[in-house]
């Protein structure tokens, strides 16, 4: 008889699989106490840990593969593909992406969602020559290196904005080429969102009209759909790729993200694949069918509200952050559709057991939905008494 969904895993174990020895037992026990540990002091990094997707537990018994376009039917069937293409619809809805003229699949992440728009604006633009503030994530450099493209980095204003005015002197030297721009909608360190509109200008006043809009929302594309007057950042405003992280605002035990992209730029990427009987219109051959589960289940629990709700409390939570380390003396700022506070490092014995992201003279505390104010208050508590916590100047800090 079948098992049916929602009683314990049927696992298929293996008779030569044996037992776990007491030493590594041992060391998994240690390294689960770490996670306990570091998560309880987890406020660098935008990974929201509040979820629950135990009840999913029975999936973990499949080596389930969602390979392929998931919009298309494929040989093997041991997928989830059904829900991949649901959570592509609510991107889509999010993103203002039309459909069907919007596609998208399951990324591993943020990175590989940035790198599979790069690779379609330069099948699309060869020639073309990619534009990057010096706020954009680390990724973007990397994925250039491997993608062989020229590309040339805009300076940013101190609030982590691309500098329009860099831009628009550069862009004029190479006016006779296509214009690959990245755009962020949350930079990593200070949540900045580049100027959608003034760019899309800049490039009008060049007289560029081959250009390509590359957005990377990592963590604002899950915020921006549930905040009032959010700027120009999405398909509606001209984007043609996107790519947002599902592990930081929605959360999952496993990386994962979205990769959007106007439809018929896929077209110049795919290609018919026998062997899986269906297009490869993907960056990864297989790709974990767990997570579009992960993210559908989400989104069928907490649920947009819940979403909004969350987002609404994140801002708050900015908020009284700001106020705390004010009255600290760390010089705090945040923008205003940004859930990222910015302030005065402190000594590295808090930036590492608090685990803040740091660079030169600024950390930041994401407020993340398990970022409580219990929370911001322990830190404060411990940056109130730490003797090797005052800064010495306020050198790069806008
Ligand atoms: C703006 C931005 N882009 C891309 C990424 C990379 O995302 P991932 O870590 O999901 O690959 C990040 C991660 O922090 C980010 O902040």
């Amino acid at each position: 008889m079948m098992q049916p969904f929602g009683l314990l895993p049927l696992f298929d174990r293996p008779p030569e699989m044996g037992e776990l020895s007491a030493p590594d037992k041992a060391r998994l026990e240690l390294i689960y106490q770490k996670f306990v540990r570091e998560a309880d002091h987890l406020l660098g990094y935008p990974t929201n840990s509040l979820f629950d997707y135990s009840s999913l537990l029975p999936f973990l018994a499949f080596g389930a593969n969602n390979v392929g376009d998931p919009f298309l039917a494929s040989n093997l069937g041991l997928n989830t593909h059904e829900l991949e293409r649901e959570l592509i619809e609510i991107f889509c809805r999010l993103t203002q992406g039309p459909r069907p003229d919007t596609w998208g699949y399951v990324t591993n992440g943020g990175t590989e969602g940035n790198m599979y728009g790069l690779f379609l604006a330069r099948e699309r633009f060869p020639e073309g020559i990619v534009y990057y503030s010096e706020d954009s994530h680390y990724s973007i450099a990397k994925i250039l290196r491997v993608l062989k493209v020229r590309s040339l980095m805009i300076r940013s204003l101190p609030d982590g904005r691309m500098d329009l005015d860099d831009l628009r002197e550069t862009v004029h030297i190479e006016r006779h080429k296509p214009a690959i721009m990245v755009v962020n909608a949350g930079t990593t360190m200070k949540g900045a969102i580049d100027d959608l509109v003034g760019i899309r200008n800049v490039l009008c006043e060049m007289g560029i009209t081959q250009n390509h809009l590359h957005i990377d929302a990592a963590l604002s594309g899950m915020l921006l759909p549930f905040m009032d007057d959010s700027p120009p950042w999405n398909f509606a405003h001209g984007a043609d790729t996107l790519s947002i992280s599902g592990h930081k605002m929605i959360g999952s035990p496993i990386p994962c993200g979205v990769a959007l992209a106007r439809r018929e730029l896929v077209d110049l990427v795919a290609s018919g694949v026998e062997y899986i009987g269906t297009r490869d219109t993907t960056l990864s051959g297989s790709r974990n069918a767990i997570t579009p589960l992960f993210l559908w289940y989400a989104f069928h629990t907490i649920g947009e509200k819940g979403f909004r709700d969350w987002v609404r409390k994140c801002q708050e939570t900015t908020k009284k952050t700001i106020e705390i380390l004010t009255t600290l003396g760390r010089h705090p700022w945040a923008h205003e559709k940004s859930i990222t506070v910015v302030f005065h490092r402190p000594s590295q014995g808090l930036i590492r057991k608090w685990q803040l992201a740091t660079e030169g003279p600024i950390s930041h505390i994401i407020c993340m939905p398990h970022v409580n104010l219990e929370r911001i208050q322990r830190f404060a508590n411990d940056l109130r008494n730490d003797p090797n916590s005052v800064h010495p100047n306020k050198k790069g800090l806008p």
